[in-house]
């Protein structure tokens, strides 16, 4: 099968494409061809090893001290079952997919080996395989912080910063399907594109500073770690959280610190990704409340051009890769 492989860190044409064995689904497994995936901003952060300020330490341990242990990248698909093992039966040959292996990775080729039990559930009807693909890394991040970890409630005033993105874009529709009043943080060409996922209301960093307005939020999410707690504090509420799901170390550490005799909170960490999140988001989908939105769309062929834009830090949503 053909492959997207890395074998060093670095810039875009690290990435090559490779003739690969066609995996071999055990028992509980299942065998899906891949008709899309993405390049994420995880796909980026593990070819080059760019990580926000303080966490370059732990990237080599993380994805491999001497060279990348998972060589091909793609941490979310969308596809048809091709072949199943002996003991699988919730998914049978033909069935549409989607699933997110997260840093598990192994998404850039045209078939990947999953469990049955795993974070793989039948696709939303009505979406194609390009959506599909494009529900979870962004969709699955925006629901764990501000559901799961920062415990999000409805009538909440919530501010996005990079609504734009692909975990911005997810957390601007959840938050109002949640309930929430959403103000969006982005620049002039995406203020329109911010509105049409259901902003109420949207900031053009560019020209205003959020702080400045006046308003105060509940919850400031900001998902392309451009703020800190100090910077942010006069425009929480007063039990207000800010969200930094993409600080750096000193953002988080310095955050906290300020925050430690406030009632106002900092959420940072991280949170299990769980099958119940994809089926989650898969009812989202169905009941009209999400639509990943999705940038540029590339072969597998050209997925060099693809990390080159992805790296770039403006893309819009996903960035989709196709398989022949
Ligand atoms: N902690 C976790 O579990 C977790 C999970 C997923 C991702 N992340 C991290 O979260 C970050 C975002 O991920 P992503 O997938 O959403 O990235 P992305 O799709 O590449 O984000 C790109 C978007 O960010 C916007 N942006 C850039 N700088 C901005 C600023 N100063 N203010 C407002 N918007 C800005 C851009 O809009 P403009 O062109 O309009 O500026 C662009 O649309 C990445 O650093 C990623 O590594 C963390």
């Amino acid at each position: 099968m053909k492959a997207a492989v890395y074998r060093q860190y670095g810039p875009p044409d690290v990435v090559r494409i490779e003739e690969l064995a066609r995996p071999e689904p055990k028992a509980n497994e299942v065998l899906i061809k891949i008709k899309a995936s993405t390049v994420s901003a995880g796909d980026w952060r593990a070819r080059s090893l760019q990580m926000p300020a303080g966490f370059g330490l732990f990237a080599r341990p993380v994805f491999g001290l001497f060279g990348p242990r998972k060589k091909v990248l793609g941490t979310e698909l969308a596809g048809k079952i091709e072949a199943v093992g002996s003991a699988v039966r919730k998914f049978k040959v033909g069935d549409a997919v989607f699933a997110y292996p997260g840093f598990d990775m192994g998404c850039h080729a045209e078939y990947r080996t999953l469990p049955e039990d795993g974070r793989l559930m039948h696709m939303p009807a009505g979406v194609s395989f390009e959506e599909a693909a494009s529900i979870s890394f962004g969709g699955v991040t925006a629901l764990k912080f501000l559901r799961d970890l920062a415990k999000l409630e409805s009538g909440d005033d919530v501010l996005i910063i990079g609504a734009s993105g692909a975990v911005g874009s997810a957390a601007v529709q959840l938050a109002k399907h949640f309930g929430a009043r959403v103000t969006g943080v982005t620049s002039t060409p995406n203020l329109e594109r911010v509105l049409a996922l259901g902003a109420d209301r949207v900031i053009d960093y560019t020209k205003t500073r959020f702080q400045e307005g006046g308003e105060k939020y509940g919850l400031i999410f900001d998902t392309v770690g451009s703020t800190s707690f100090s910077s942010c504090e006069g425009a929480l509420k007063e039990d207000g959280r800010l969200i930094l799901s993409a600080g750096s170390l000193p953002q988080i550490l310095g955050s906290n610190w300020a925050s430690r005799r406030s009632r106002k909170k900092v959420v940072a960490g991280n949170a299990p990704e769980r099958v119940e999140h994809l089926h989650f988001l898969k009812e989202l989908v169905e009941a009209g409340r999400y639509r990943p939105l999705i940038d540029r769309t590339y072969p597998l062929d050209q997925i060099v051009d693809a990390h080159a834009y992805v790296e770039t830090g403006r893309k819009r949503g996903s960035v989709v890769i196709t398989m022949a």
